[in-house]
């Protein structure tokens, strides 16, 4: 269990807005920051980020929370790995209180698969630099391919040893279970069904030369290795297999070291290979990621997106495969990207490339050598479909195909202008034939929509007409007072009831310093008031428990201890103004009210207003019960009669408050 002070310390200084930095491109707005939301394909930003309440919020899928929150649901921590998380980036000690052997066993899975892997990180690299036969295979190898001390350091590359278990039986002298061994593929168990003791466990990654795969956040998740010899019967990178911490189709090797420069300089350089993108970085090129091999994904591209609209995808020279990745970059304009494209010399490729050239000869060839994917698509597709028409009309349906996935009408026509210019066939033919795939595409979705439609009107109909609840804007205003005020004492007025010298009952302003949270609470117990909504009944109880203990209460530490239910609805509260910003209201004149000059009128006004509207309503149904009923009911109508006076008292007192 990590301490928690350890957790205290934590809260206190990670900063929400930098941490969430490292994942997605956040631009300031207003007193926020506003980026495009992680967890949906959105096209304009409605993800945001308080730094003054700490707390982020996304309106396209509701999440929402604190930091911790937010590294469970991006990165799928669990709690304790988010805080461990935390505490690495800002260099703060984890304090571990004792564990029991119960709590050891318990501890999870996947945190045990990362710690196997940062193990073997560790101890491949430890081979690569200390031992001779690391250094005399492995580190010349990587010296021969031109890698410098620094970046092979960087990229933590390293050597796993000639041998059948050398890793293996080091592994477990250490102490790390052959379960997670297996479980990330490190480790190969063949078993012996005679004698299940006698299992033989292999190196997956023997003699071959070692290449960490990270995450966004720098967790090793898996490995590529590359054989030395030039067996053919050997695949040349063998790679981790999928795993319950390793999946291929959500990484893009070289995202860690890359996230920063592709946000700083708007475009990302997609290349093959590990190499490319470690040579291109020694180079100074540093917006760089590989697909590993592997045909591109739209969870691969998603994780750009995040960071940036533009794509340079780096094609090697040997045109081998082109006419396959082609399909990626459908795949990238359909969600909204700007694609170039960029091909290497016959023989090269962007290792080779980089390490022939110095730093402003490569970005020069880039620069001047990036096309933009549709002079690309034409040339490439033309060049084999030169003189047969039939060949060139298939290439121009497949071009405006691609130009149909671009979400953005006016980039659509643009691109069709410059189709026709290139491929030399009218505007007009083309435009038809982009009508022509959109209804095609339309018809497919507007199937999709009606059958979505269908499910959600059965729903719809048990939920009559939408209107504004009442007691549950003012239910849920209470929460957002007790949140964010909850302990700032504040001056009270109350009207009270006095006898004067003449005997007579009247109404006095007397005014009383309390905290809001205690004139809250002290109000609604008065008429025994109970939140109607389930939620904030919980939340309410939660708080009022946690402003009354602890006397340095914050909204953070406050949810550390909620379930992410209650983190989600509460975040949704505190971000409730953020909308407003989101729509960019304040050009329409409406600001929101500055509350914090007017706290205790509000926490009087919401209150009271709460006390009149549950006092008509228990009226109102009082009411209605007298006039069904022929009984005697002057004891229901005493009550509506004591009602009303109160009710009279409250306006009082709301007016006074108003005024
Ligand atoms: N790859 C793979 N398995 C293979 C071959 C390739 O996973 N059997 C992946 C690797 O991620 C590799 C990428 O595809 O980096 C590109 O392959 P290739 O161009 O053959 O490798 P290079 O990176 O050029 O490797 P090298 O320069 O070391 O030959
Ligand atoms: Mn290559």
């Amino acid at each position: 269990m990590i301490s928690k002070l350890t957790i205290d310390q934590v809260y206190e200084t990670a900063r929400l807005e930098e941490v969430i930095g490292d994942f997605v491109q956040l631009k300031k707005s207003g007193s926020n920051f506003k980026g495009l939301s992680p967890f949906t394909d959105e096209r304009s930003p409605s993800f945001m980020v308080s730094p003054v309440k700490q707390i982020w919020k996304d309106f396209s899928s509701g999440k929402g929370g604190n930091v911790v929150a937010f590294l469970m649901e991006h990165e799928h921590f669990t709690y304790p790995e988010a805080i461990k998380y935390l505490a690495k980036k800002y260099n703060i000690e984890v304090e571990e209180t004792e564990r029991t052997d119960a709590q050891k066993e318990e501890a999870n899975e996947r945190e045990s698969m990362y710690l196997v892997s940062e193990y073997a990180q560790n101890y491949f690299s430890e081979i690569l630099w200390k031992s001779e036969l690391g250094k005399a295979i492995g580190l010349s190898y990587f010296k021969e391919r031109g890698f410098s001390d620094e970046t092979i350091n960087k990229f933590h590359l390293g050597y796993c040893l000639d041998q059948w278990d050398g890793f293996t039986r080091a592994a477990l002298e250490k102490g790390y279970l052959i379960r997670y061994l297996e479980k990330t593929g490190l480790t190969i168990v063949k078993p012996d069904t005679s004698n299940p003791q006698n299992s033989k466990k292999f190196d997956r990654f023997k003699a071959r030369v070692m290449f960490p795969i990270h995450s966004m956040s720098g967790r090793v998740l898996g490995f590529g290795g590359r054989i030395l010899t030039n067996e053919k019967k050997a695949a040349k990178y063998l790679n981790s297999p999928e795993s319950d911490i390793y999946h291929k189709s959500k990484v893009l090797y070289g995202i860690y070291y890359a996230k920063q420069a592709i946000a700083k300089e708007d475009n990302c350089y997609l290349v093959e290979g590990y190499t490319d993108v470690i040579q291109m970085h020694q180079r100074g090129i540093e917006n760089v990621v590989a697909s590993s091999g592997t045909a591109l994904t739209s969870e691969q591209i998603r994780l750009i997106n995040r960071l940036t609209k533009n794509i340079t995808v780096l094609f090697d020279g040997d045109a081998a495969g082109l006419r396959a990745s082609l399909r990626g970059i459908d795949l990238i304009l359909e969600q909204g990207m700007n694609v170039k494209v960029c091909t290497f010399p016959e023989g090269e490729d962007p290792d080779s490339f980089s390490k022939n050239n110095t730093l402003e000869d490569v970005l020069d060839y880039l620069n001047n050598n990036s096309k933009d994917f549709i002079q690309f698509k034409a040339n490439l597709l033309a060049e084999a479909a030169a003189d047969d028409p039939i060949q060139r009309a298939d290439t121009v349906r497949d071009i405006v195909n691609s130009i149909a996935k671009i979400p953005d009408a006016i980039k659509r026509e643009i691109y069709i202008q410059e189709c026709a210019h290139i491929m030399k066939v009218s505007e007009g033919v083309l435009f038809s034939t982009l009508a022509q795939i959109g209804k095609k595409n339309q018809k497919e979705v507007s199937k999709a929509v009606s059958k979505k439609q269908k499910a959600f009107d059965v729903v719809k109909n048990n939920e009559p007409t939408e209107k504004v609840d009442v007691q549950y804007e003012l239910e849920r205003k209470i929460i957002e007072m007790l949140l964010l005020y909850g302990t700032d004492e504040e001056e009270f007025e109350d009207l009270v009831l006095k006898e004067n010298e003449e005997g007579e009952l009247i109404l006095e302003p007397e005014s009383l310093k309390i905290k809001v949270y205690e004139k809250i609470y002290l109000d609604l117990q008065e008429d025994e008031i109970e939140l109607a909504n389930v939620k904030f009944r919980n939340i309410y109880q939660k708080l009022i428990e946690a402003l009354n203990e602890n006397k340095d209460f914050t909204v953070n530490t406050f949810m550390a201890g909620l379930d992410q239910d209650m983190i989600s609805e509460i975040s949704s509260i505190l971000m409730e103004e953020e909308k407003y910003v989101l729509h960019d209201w304040t050009r329409k004149d409406i600001y929101p009210k500055d509350k914090k000059t007017v706290i205790a009128q509000l926490v009087s006004e919401t209150i009271l207003t709460l006390r009149c509207f549950l006092i008509k309503k228990r009226m109102f149904e009082l009411q209605k019960n007298t006039e069904n009923s022929s009984v005697d009911n002057r004891e229901a109508l005493e009550e509506v009669m004591n009602y009303l006076q109160l009710n009279n008292l409250l306006n009082k007192k709301l007016n006074r408050v108003l005024s």
